[in-house]
C-alpha cells in the first residue's frame, strides 16, 4: 500500500444540513481510537461503495486540527458531476461504516508568515475553516475574506463573522458586493502570505492579480483539485504485466487501472500533487493532458501522464505501472 492511500475504518457519526447545497458529514474512528493529527488545509480521500462502483473523492478537512475526536468535511452537491457528492447527500447517513485516507496537506499554512491572507469563494471555504482554528491557537495574524453567493448559500459565514468580526469579511454577490483585490493585496504587510480557493476563475483571477503586483510566488498558495471529465472510452496496456485495460467513459484512467487491481499511487486524485505520475512507454494517438503537474514541455513530448485527470484518445497506449 502507497503512502497517502492509507486507510482509516470510520463511522459517520453525523449529517448536517448546512443549506440546500452543502451537507457536513463528521466521522469518528470505527475502532473507537483517536484520529491521526493533521494541519490546516489537507484533505481526506473518502471511499464510497456506491454498488458495484468504489467511488474515491478528495475533500477538505475543515474540523479543528486540535480536535481528534473525530474529522470533519463539509460537501457541495453538483447534480451535473460524477456522482460523488450526490451519493453523499442523497445515501449516506448516520451510523454508516465507510473509509477515509489519512490526512494528506498539499495547502498548508506557511508559518514564517506574519499574517495570513486568505480568499475563499463558496464551498473552497473549508479548508480556512480548519486553518482559521490552527492560527487562531497559535494567536498568529489572519484575514479572510470570503465571497459567497447569497446569504442563504454562504456556508458557515454567520458563525465566522460573528466568532471573527474583526478578522471576517463577508461578499454577497446577489447584493453586488466584490472583493477589492488590487486594494486588498497593494495594502499588505511585508512578509504576508496569500491563500485562495474557490471556483477555477477566482482561483486564476487572484493568482494573475498577485504576479502583476509582484508577489513573489513563494508567498502565494492555492488549491485547485479538477475532477476527471469524462471522455471517448480508451484501452491502455500495463507494461510491466502486459495486462489490457478498458477505460470506460465515465471513469478515469486512474480509476480503470485500480479497477483491474493495479495499486497505483495517489494523494490528490485531482492533477495538482503529482503522485500518480506515470511514464509513457508508446502511444499512437493524443494525450488529453488536464493536470497542473507536468509541464509544457512534458505534455508535448508525450512521456508522461497523470492518470488521475489525465485522458487518451487513439490507437494505443502502454504505460508503466
Ligand atoms: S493523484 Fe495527485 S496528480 Fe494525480
Amino acid at each position: 500500500m502507497t503512502a497517502g492511500t492509507r486507510k482509516i475504518d470510520v463511522t459517520v457519526a453525523e449529517v448536517v444540513e448546512v443549506n440546500d447545497l452543502v451537507k457536513r458529514f463528521r466521522f469518528i474512528r470505527s475502532d473507537g481510537g483517536e484520529m491521526p493529527t493533521f494541519s490546516g488545509g489537507a484533505h481526506t480521500v473518502v471511499e464510497m461503495r456506491d454498488g458495484d462502483t468504489t467511488r474515491l473523492n478528495p475533500y477538505s478537512l475543515m474540523s479543528d486540527p486540535r480536535d481528534r475526536s473525530s474529522l470533519m468535511i463539509s460537501v457541495r452537491r453538483d447534480d451535473v458531476g460524477r456522482g460523488g457528492s450526490l451519493f453523499l447527500h442523497r445515501h449516506v447517513k448516520a451510523g454508516d461504516k465507510m473509509r477515509l485516507s489519512y490526512p494528506v496537506n498539499l495547502f498548508s499554512l506557511d508559518l514564517r508568515a506574519r499574517k495570513h491572507l486568505m480568499i475563499a469563494g463558496g464551498i473552497g471555504i473549508t479548508p480556512f475553516l480548519a486553518q482559521i482554528a490552527q492560527v487562531s491557537a497559535m494567536h498568529g495574524q489572519f484575514e479572510l475574506h470570503y465571497s459567497v453567493r447569497s446569504a442563504a448559500l454562504g456556508s458557515y459565514a454567520d458563525t465566522l463573522g460573528q466568532q471573527y468580526p474583526y478578522n471576517v469579511h463577508i461578499y454577497h454577490g446577489d447584493q453586488g458586493q466584490a472583493i477589492n483585490l488590487e486594494g486588498l493585496l497593494a495594502g499588505q504587510p511585508l512578509g504576508t502570505h496569500l491563500y485562495v480557493c474557490g471556483p477555477k476563475g477566482m482561483i486564476a483571477w487572484v493568482l494573475k492579480t498577485a504576479t502583476t503586483l509582484g508577489w513573489p510566488g513563494a508567498a502565494v498558495h492555492s488549491e485547485e483539485f479538477l475532477v476527471p471529465q469524462s471522455g471517448q472510452p480508451f484501452t491502455v496496456t500495463i507494461a510491466r504485466t502486459g495486462k489490457t485495460i478498458h477505460v470506460g467513459e465515465q471513469q478515469s484512467l486512474l480509476e480503470a487501472i485500480e479497477g483491474a487491481g493495479v495499486d497505483a499511487p495517489y494523494l490528490c486524485r485531482g492533477g495538482a500533487c503529482g503522485q500518480c505520475e506515470t511514464e509513457v512507454v508508446s502511444y499512437d494517438g493524443q494525450f488529453i493532458h488536464r493536470d497542473h503537474w507536468l509541464t509544457d514541455d512534458q505534455k508535448v513530448c508525450g512521456n508522461k501522464i497523470m492518470p488521475c485527470v489525465s485522458r487518451f484518445e487513439g490507437r494505443s497506449l502502454v504505460i508503466d505501472r
